[in-house]
């Protein structure tokens, strides 16, 4: 059963779409199954990864369509239940309904078996959809920015989990976003978010350009710059919850039997859709040609000398120096065979 996360705070503009988006597709870059979903009226997650959708989550919740049938094929591996402001005129409808609460995890079921990862992009105020958001997940992703009026809106968070959930447990992770290191301010203020709520506190994804550039463009960070801040930070926060989840990603393909005439370097087909019964088709997704690895990172520190220090992130080879701070990555996909 795939797990059901919601990237939620009840602010507008931290960085909510830009997690889930470059979240998910760093999750599905390592081989797991993901599904994302919009419950936001503004429909930012289909543009931001440059899809126009047919169906959107308006059908499924009022025409109590198939979320299966509504989808849209964005990656390998990586689907959208899109939304559009449709979904603006319906909620006081479905507020009016029995158990509305529980309407996300209900309309969601279908999707669980087939997905590892289903993460929400929830509103940026309290509605039926974010309530419901909430309600449906198993964890919690909470970006915000280092401000200090950001820092009130996650208290008001934290008081509405404790009403809707009766606790604040299910928070995995408080992502401090658009963090800019160099001002005094936005230190100190990580620092008091750090003694507040401790080891959720994960390292900051830092403000840079090459992320709303991305969105614009309809990319996620890993296409548009994948050697930018963006791209690594974001890597390294998929690294991080893949830790906490104990996701292991597939084995790599198997080696094609002789028989079949592939020549050796020839890389695989795009995998055939995870979807078992459905009507996407990926065979017009791009996938990006799985390198083994980046030969360009360097073996020293083109800095002080010093050899490199190698890991694994996300899709990504990094190089890093322990003594001054230079550090390189590299692209490594993983494709699921
Ligand atoms: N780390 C970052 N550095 C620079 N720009 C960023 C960063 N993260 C997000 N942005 C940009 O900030 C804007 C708001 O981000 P985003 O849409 O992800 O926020 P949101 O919380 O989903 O907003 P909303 O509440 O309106 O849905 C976007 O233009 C996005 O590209
Ligand atoms: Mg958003």
């Amino acid at each position: 059963m795939g797990r059901i996360v919601a990237v939620t705070n009840l602010k507008g503009g931290i960085g909510k779409t830009t997690t889930v988006v470059n979240v998910g597709a760093g999750l599905a870059l390592k081989g797991a199954r993901v599904l994302l979903v919009d419950t936001d009226a503004q429909g930012n997650l289909a543009p931001a990864l440059g899809l126009q959708p047919r169906r959107t989550i308006y059908s499924v919740l009022m025409e109590r369509a198939n979320p299966l049938d509504c989808l849209t094929a964005a990656r390998p591996n990586l689907d959208l239940l899109a939304a559009d402001d449709a979904l603006l005129t319906v909620q006081a409808e479905l507020g009016q309904r029995p158990g509305w609460i529980r309407i996300l995890e209900t309309v969601l079921a279908p999707a669980r078996q087939e997905y590892d990862f289903i993460i929400i992009d929830a509103p940026g105020s309290l509605t039926v959809m974010s309530a419901s958001a909430i309600a449906a997940s198993s964890d919690l992703l909470v970006p915000t920015t280092v401000e200090p009026l950001s820092l009130k809106g996650l208290d008001l968070l934290f008081k509405q989990l404790l009403r809707l959930k009766n606790s604040t447990r299910s928070v995995r992770v408080i992502v401090p976003t658009m963090f800019d290191g160099r001002l005094r301010q936005a230190q100190a203020l990580l620092h008091d978010l750090q003694k507040r709520h401790g080891a959720l506190v994960v390292e900051p994804i830092r403000t840079n350009v090459r992320l709303s550039e991305a969105t614009a463009a309809g990319k996620t960070i890993y296409e548009y710059d994948r050697h930018s801040r963006g791209a690594l930070d974001y890597a390294q926060l998929v690294e991080h919850l893949s830790t906490l989840w104990q996701f292991a990603p597939p084995p790599p393909p198997r080696p094609a039997p002789a028989h079949t005439n592939r020549p050796p370097n020839q890389p695989r087909a795009v995998p055939a859709l995870v979807r078992r019964n459905g009507s996407l088709d990926r065979s017009d997704i791009p996938l990006n040609p799985p390198t083994p690895h980046d030969t360009s990172l360097p073996e020293t520190c083109p800095n002080c000398g010093r050899p490199l220090n190698r890991t694994t992130l996300a899709g990504y080879r990094v190089v890093y120096c322990n003594h001054c701070r230079f550090k390189q990555q590299g692209m490594l996909l993983q494709e699921r065979g």
